[in-house]
């Protein structure tokens, strides 16, 4: 399975957003779209109104870090969103809000927090086509790998084999080796890319 990267504009330039997808558009295959609203998650980034103006030809995951997210799937798919993830610590009916994304045509992902196993997502594996495992607990960016995250990744991978497995938390060339070991094929990376003095180098330290 080929990896993907998959910058997270998390810690890109918001007063000059599109220039900084632009930018790396050429040399990565999609872009991660991290949803805060200061209720699940201690930070707030932007809504569908913001996400509207974004002008990527690429494929945007929507990373839903939000409460209460089948009152937003709609608006997030309206704006563009190829792929929307919602937490299932913050679903109250995983099913229906998996199926409510599909219904509006959009692929539908799941992720997991450090402290949730992958038992609490096994019966809805049949519904998504990405899982996000949290290597760093959600909110911001810039924090520490949790290696001890991985053995999530080798189980979901074997219970699913064509799943797309989403790694999100301390990326970097160090740690994208043994996510991709471990089975990951997608790799989000926010600090590393957008921080690093020559992004196209490091997106290519990640291509393992
Ligand atoms: C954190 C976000 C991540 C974040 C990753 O809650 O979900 O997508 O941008 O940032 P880095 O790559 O800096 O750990
Ligand atoms: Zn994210």
């Amino acid at each position: 399975m080929s990896v993907k990267i998959a910058p997270s504009i998390l810690s890109a330039n918001f007063g000059k957003i599109n220039e900084e997808m632009a930018e790396l558009e050429p040399y990565v295959e999609l872009f991660h779209i991290d949803v805060m609203d200061g209720h699940f998650v201690p930070n707030i980034t932007f809504g569908a109104p913001v996400m509207k103006w974004f002008e990527t030809k690429l494929p945007m995951d929507v990373h839903l870090m939000i409460e209460n997210p089948e009152k937003y799937v709609e608006d997030f798919v309206k704006v563009g969103g190829d792929r929307i993830i919602v937490h299932v610590e913050a679903c109250k009916d995983k099913r229906a809000v998996l199926q409510q994304i599909k219904d509006l045509g959009a692929e539908a992902g799941i992720s997991i927090k450090p402290k949730t196993s992958v038992s609490e997502i096994e019966d809805v594996l049949d519904m998504v086509t990405q899982v996000l495992v949290m290597t760093v607990e959600p909110g911001f960016g810039g924090q520490k790998f949790m290696e001890d995250m991985m053995p999530k990744v080798t189980q979901l991978r074997e219970l699913k084999p064509d799943l797309d497995i989403c790694i999100d938390g301390g990326i970097n060339a160090e740690t994208a080796p043994i996510a991709v070991k471990a089975g990951a094929n997608i790799l989000v990376s926010g600090s590393y890319i957008y921080k690093s003095e020559d992004r196209l180098a490091a997106i290519e330290s990640l291509r393992v």
